[in-house]
């Protein structure tokens, strides 16, 4: 499978938003990850919908929309609006049934399911043959910067032998487990402070696809 990077812009600079998004796809990145929190699932805030909104108007690459929020299905419809291309919802937040709903009702967009460090693979099957993709957490969400957690990759490994659509890893991707990840069966790899941290992001996003 392709091997796809999304750059997350929580490591962006936010004074700065649209130049180092314009900058990361110049660089070669495959998808903008945006991750919306709410100070409720995690413990941080971050963005809403108007911001997606803007970002819609400055790059064509497809918006990979990460809610990290309660009741997730109150806002799928305003990320839609807009501008989303793909949208990921937690397990720990939403059940089959309403996940299922959403994926019927909002036929236009890709339906991610994801799930966080401690949560076993078994709470998501359920939700695997309505989802077009699985985000796997390789951190404890809320937060950029943090390093991996190597004890995902089993999960990866095993989600793979019965997934045959893309899964996307989050958290502590660099150059060394951008490798680990993709062994075990990952070919979406969101990544934030590595590319917006680093002083080329061109360089950052080949070491991390050729990894
Ligand atoms: C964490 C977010 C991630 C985060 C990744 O809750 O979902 O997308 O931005 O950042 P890095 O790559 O710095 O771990
Ligand atoms: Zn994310």
């Amino acid at each position: 499978m392709k091997v796809l990077v999304a750059a997350s812009i929580l490591s962006a600079d936010f004074a700065h938003l649209g130049k180092d998004i314009k900058k990361a796809e110049e660089a070669g990145c495959d998808l903008i990850h945006v991750d919306v929190m709410d100070g409720h699932f995690v413990p941080n805030i971050t963005i809403g919908p108007c911001v997606v909104r803007d970002i819609r108007k400055i790059t064509r690459l497809p918006l990979d929309v990460h809610l990290m929020i309660e009741k997730p299905q109150n806002y799928v419809q305003d990320f839609i609006k807009a501008g989303s291309d793909m949208i990921t919802l937690h397990a720990e937040t939403i059940s089959n049934a309403k996940f299922k709903i959403q994926k019927t009702k909002f036929s236009e967009v890709k339906f991610g399911i994801s799930l966080n460090p401690a949560t076993p693979l078994k709470k998501i099957i359920p939700y695997l043959k309505s989802a077009d993709f699985v985000l796997v957490m390789s951190v404890n969400p809320g937060f950029g910067g943090q390093q991996f957690i190597s004890s995902v990759l089993p999960k990866i490994r095993k989600l793979r032998e019965i997934f045959s659509g893309d899964i996307s890893v989050d958290g502590g991707i660099n150059d060394k487990t951008a490798k680990l990840v993709k062994d075990a069966g990952a070919n979406i790899l969101a990544c934030g402070s590595y590319i917006f941290k680093s002083k080329n992001y061109r360089q950052a996003i080949e070491r991390i696809k050729n990894a």
